[in-house]
């Protein structure tokens, strides 16, 4: 799926930077040699004219040695302009690769006129969507739902059934070719990005937050990852997130707690815990729509046990959407929703769903199965 398309877009993007590399190294290996060898036949020419001049005398050695002196000290300047040829010849190969990625497409557009929302009831409607990923078959079909003020709808299907696709739809990554996504009676597309999902100065003005399926953490501290839901949330908002989505404890066992680097030097997150930086985001932002993805990698009890609370907290009192891989999480949803090959086959609670034997009695009896509980 997406990770196999993640996977060839970055081995196509390697493979680019290495023949512009290379056609610079190709460039770079003809031209030192020749500036090389112009430099050292300059100094061999003024010995050999000075040499004859000397003999034929009207040049005394004195003048011959500050010739030489001079020819010399011209080496460097050259040397130099080489160093510099090499150096532009390998920045215009970066800048070219900086350029692509600035170019790289902006899916989605805002409109001249945006409406900027100021607060919303937290009503989300699909209405006829139809979606698919450039000019490829359509991956989501005749999508209907409406999700009211509060209520709580799971999503679930097989990998691959478009539940990501509808994910990022609803947070407007993407925009559906067929169709309208509606908040609160609004198309998504009428409204301004910034108070749909971006972090605002004013956080009560982004009404809908998502935790992605992979959560993306920035080079930076702890506290700079959770406040990107909020550029200037003070301390004690950042930690009050942390608490609710679980997160404070593991922060505080790192040797700088908030402030410990996140990456390569720094510590190192766990998927759990990812997720858990992801959901005291979203906390943070404080939006009366969330979207949970949940990742679909598996956590040990413990993490599973403290993650189920986080989104319990990001639940409360908010219009949710959730993809839930395991279908222990989503037991007590107001409505489940199964999808498969981008069609809702079927719709309904828990209870009703399992009565009615159909895709998601097949589905739960399987994970029932599985895990052996
Ligand atoms: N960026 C993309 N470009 C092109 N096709 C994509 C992209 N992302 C997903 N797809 C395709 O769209 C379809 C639906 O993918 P989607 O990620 O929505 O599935 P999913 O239900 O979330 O699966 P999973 O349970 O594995 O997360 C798949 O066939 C997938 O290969
Ligand atoms: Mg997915």
């Amino acid at each position: 799926g997406n990770e196999q398309y993640e996977i060839n877009r970055f081995s196509e993007f390697s493979r680019n930077y290495r023949e512009e590399n290379l056609k610079a190294t190709r460039f770079w290996s003809i031209f030192v040699p020749i500036i090389n060898t112009l430099n050292e036949l300059g100094n061999l020419l003024t010995l050999v004219f000075g040499a004859w001049g000397v003999m034929v005398s009207h040049l005394t050695i004195g003048e011959l040695a500050a010739l030489l002196t001079y020819v010399t000290l011209l080496n460097k300047p050259i040397n130099r302009f080489n160093g510099l040829v090499n150096i532009i010849q390998s920045s215009g190969v970066s800048a070219k690769r900086i350029f692509q990625i600035l170019d790289t497409k902006v899916e989605v557009k805002e409109k001249e006129n945006a409406i900027n929302l100021t607060s919303i009831q937290g009503n989300l409607k699909f209405e006829e969507m139809e979606f698919a990923y450039h000019n490829n078959q359509s991956v989501i079909r005749n999508f209907n739902l409406d999700i009211q003020p509060g209520m709580s709808v799971a999503l679930v299907g097989s990998s691959g059934s478009g539940k990501s696709t509808v994910a990022k739809i609803a947070a407007r990554f993407y925009d559906p070719q067929k169709g309208r996504v509606l908040l609160d009676g609004h198309d998504l597309q009428d409204i301004s990005l910034s108070s749909l999902r971006f972090g605002e100065a004013d956080a009560t003005r982004t009404h809908i937050g998502i935790v992605p399926q992979e959560t993306l953490l920035l080079y930076g501290t702890v506290r700079e990852n959770i406040a990107y839901g909020k550029l200037d949330a003070t301390d004690q908002e950042i930690e009050a997130a942390a608490k609710a989505a679980n997160a404070h404890d593991f922060i505080m066992d790192f040797p700088d707690g908030y402030k410990s680097i996140i990456g390569e030097q720094g510590v190192k997150l766990s998927g759990g815990q990812r997720q858990r930086i992801a959901i005291a985001r979203v906390l943070l932002k404080n939006p009366q729509i969330v979207i949970l993805d949940e990742a679909t990698s598996a956590l040990d009890s413990e993490s599973e046990q403290l993650i189920q609370e986080s989104i319990k907290q990001l639940f409360k009192g908010r219009t949710s959407l959730v993809i839930a891989h395991r279908l222990s999480t989503i037991a007590d949803v107001d409505l489940i929703v199964v999808l498969e090959k981008g069609e809702i086959v079927e719709t309904g609670t828990h209870t009703e769903l399992i009565a009615q034997g159909g895709r998601y009695a097949y589905l739960y009896e399987l994970q029932f199965v599985k895990s052996g509980n």
